[in-house]
């Protein structure tokens, strides 16, 4: 049998950054291949190695030859937490807190996420399909490939499944891979202002199961937290969305210590995400149950808060990924380099974490193992970087380094 031919090759890398960690050297966590190329064939990885042996791997005439001229190649990124689809901008609300006025006390005011849910019911679905392509196309510039998009602005079976149904099509017609969750359990909608109780048996009884039967969601998360909902509440969506087979997340200790870290370690959840605050015991259960810790320093910023200690949670053995959260209340933006960024400088992380972060941990984060690496069978997720060094992604920040995105083994920006 000969050896199948490549349909791609990147070559000229003067680093590839597999993320698949070797034994020895320098850096062994990010698996780097010095002097680099990548083969790939029908969107999968076939190969990778020294740019010198990739003569070495069959080619056809119709191969597509990718010069990386000696920039970095890594994984596609994977932003593995946003609210990317709303519509509206709290830019009043957001100058409202810069002056002192707290976000949950606008929250429990009817203000922040009940805001957006307000704007986004009376948007139609083509604005929204709209509005989300253009943050993933924002996204797809500055080097992802896969990003989840939660729901959780509609507030109801029907507003629920039409985001979720929204987010799915926009990820159909766009490069980057979407991963879907429902976060029916988001904010308590207006209307059930006096019925909690009732609000959360509509997402055990009706939004779940009928999110699950039509393939929407790959996922179910709650926010966890004082005027949003409580640990018991969350324990009985999260059984309910485990029971649909559906993958478990939480929004956890951003500002209070709810027992977060616990539940998500009972559940075997896929990751609890913020953590700003999380004590020790929640800690010790994440790490036995080997869940995800999903940092988004782009809430801390935004919020001007307490940034989550990676550093604490790292030494403890804890797995770490970092996502944008990109959301319009508290944190607007697309930019998950930029994340790698804050996590070196504010939360105690190392460049080579970081990375690790925005690709390998990111994917586990969302039960995804054939991204956030690069090693054959993989999907070919690829992002060529115009810099010389893989830390100057880190170090040089806050603007565009990638050169070429391919994903699923096709160029796909500049498109
Ligand atoms: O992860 N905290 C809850 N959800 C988002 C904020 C959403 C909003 O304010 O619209 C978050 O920070
Ligand atoms: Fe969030």
């Amino acid at each position: 049998m000969t050896d199948p031919a490549a349909d791609l090759v990147v070559t000229n890398a003067s680093q590839v950054l597999t993320m698949v960690p070797a034994s020895a050297g320098e850096h062994p966590g990010l698996g780097i291949v010095l002097e680099g190329a990548v083969a790939a064939r029908a969107g999968r990885v076939l190969w990778v190695g020294p740019a010198s042996n990739a003569g070495s791997v069959p080619a056809l005439d119709s191969t597509v030859w990718i010069d990386a001229r000696g920039g970095v190649v890594t994984p596609g990124l994977i932003d593995p937490h946003t609210h990317a689809v709303f519509a509206g901008s709290r830019h009043e609300e957001y100058e409202a807190r810069l002056a002192g006025r707290p976000y949950l006390e606008i929250l429990a005011a009817g203000g922040g996420i009940l805001s957006t849910v307000r704007a986004t019911r009376a948007a139609s679905d083509r604005e929204l399909v709209e509005l989300t392509r253009a943050r993933l196309d924002r996204m797809l510039a500055l080097g992802v490939t896969t990003a989840e998009l939660k729901s959780g602005y509609g507030l109801g079976v029907e507003a629920e499944l039409r985001l979720l149904r929204i987010a799915r099509e926009a990820g159909a017609a766009h490069p980057i891979r979407v991963v879907t969750t429902l976060l029916g359990a988001h904010a308590l909608p207006d209307e059930h202002r006096h019925d909690r109780a009732g609000y959360v048996r509509l997402v055990i009884d009706e939004m779940i199961p009928e999110a699950a039967r039509q393939g929407l969601a790959d996922a179910c998360d709650v926010y966890l937290e004082r005027a949003a909902f409580s640990l018991d509440e969350a324990r009985a969506i999260l059984l309910a969305a485990r029971k649909a087979g559906l993958g478990t997340k939480l929004h956890a200790g951003q500002f209070n210590d709810l027992g977060g870290g616990e539940l998500a370690a009972e559940l075997g959840a896929l990751s609890a995400d913020h953590l700003e605050e999380l004590g020790d015991e929640g800690l010790r259960a994440m790490v036995a149950a080997g869940v995800v810790g999903v940092l988004l320093p782009g809430a801390a910023l935004s919020l001007r808060g307490r940034f989550p200690d990676a550093r604490r949670l790292l030494d403890a053995g804890l797995r770490v990924a970092l996502a944008t959260d990109c959301n319009p209340g508290t944190s607007h933006t697309e930019n998950l380099p930029l994340m790698a960024t804050l996590a070196v400088s504010q939360m105690g992380m190392t460049i080579d974490e970081a990375l690790v972060g925005v690709t390998a941990s990111a994917a586990r984060a969302l039960g995804l193992d054939d991204a956030g690496a690069i090693a054959p069978g993989h999907r070919a997720d690829l992002t060529v970087w115009d810099v010389p060094d893989f830390r100057c992604l880190v170090y040089h920040f806050g603007v565009p380094h990638a050169a070429r995105v391919i994903a699923g083994g096709r160029v796909v920006w500049p498109s």
